[in-house]
């Protein structure tokens, strides 16, 4: 396994959408493995693989609840279901240094395959929630920005493209 570089905001592949994973073989496990050492490493609660550079709709997502390692697969992810309402601050690996109140799901229900190409259905509540919801938006080139207001987007984009130029983004 091996650490990968965290792609940043401004790179077109954030924003392009994932295609399906056709087939789950080495090189996809090794992605996997790959992405959850720098998801850990970063760390984070959850990684796409757009965050990567490698356009396909796979994600990693450990929220850690108590302090245990409890990794996710999500490999062609589809929501099925949401409810409720929440809102927390929410950050992202590709945008460093900022969070902001994002207003989510509260409970969310996901169909996914796992890293063996079996079908798995994943619901989360809270944490685990918000994460299903930004990394399946990451993989349809969305980013939690995007759900702020327009005004509030405006003045977050100007700061982010003001600290992309720093040292500290391009590490
Ligand atoms: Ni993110």
């Amino acid at each position: 396994m091996a650490i990968r570089k965290i792609v940043k905001y401004g790179d077109p592949v954030l924003r392009r959408r994932c295609q399906p994973v056709k087939s789950i073989d080495r090189e996809v496990r090794k992605l996997i493995g790959d992405m959850f050492e720098t998801m850990y490493d970063a760390p984070g609660v959850g990684l796409a693989a757009n965050q990567v550079g490698v356009s396909l709709a796979l994600a990693v997502i450990d929220i850690q609840a108590e302090g245990r390692q409890s990794p996710i697969v999500l490999i062609n992810p589809r929501i099925t279901e949401l409810s409720g309402q929440l809102k927390e601050e929410e950050g992202c690996l590709s945008i460093p240094g900022f969070l902001a109140p994002i207003k989510r799901f509260a409970s969310a229900k996901v169909s996914a395959l796992n890293e063996k190409g079996l079908p798995v259905v994943i619901t989360g509540e809270g944490l685990l929630a918000r994460a299903l919801q930004h990394e399946t938006d990451h993989l349809n080139g969305k980013l939690y920005v995007d759900h702020l207001s327009f005004v509030k987007r405006v003045r977050m984009f100007s700061l982010i493209k003001r600290s992309a130029r720093s040292e500290r983004w391009n590490a």
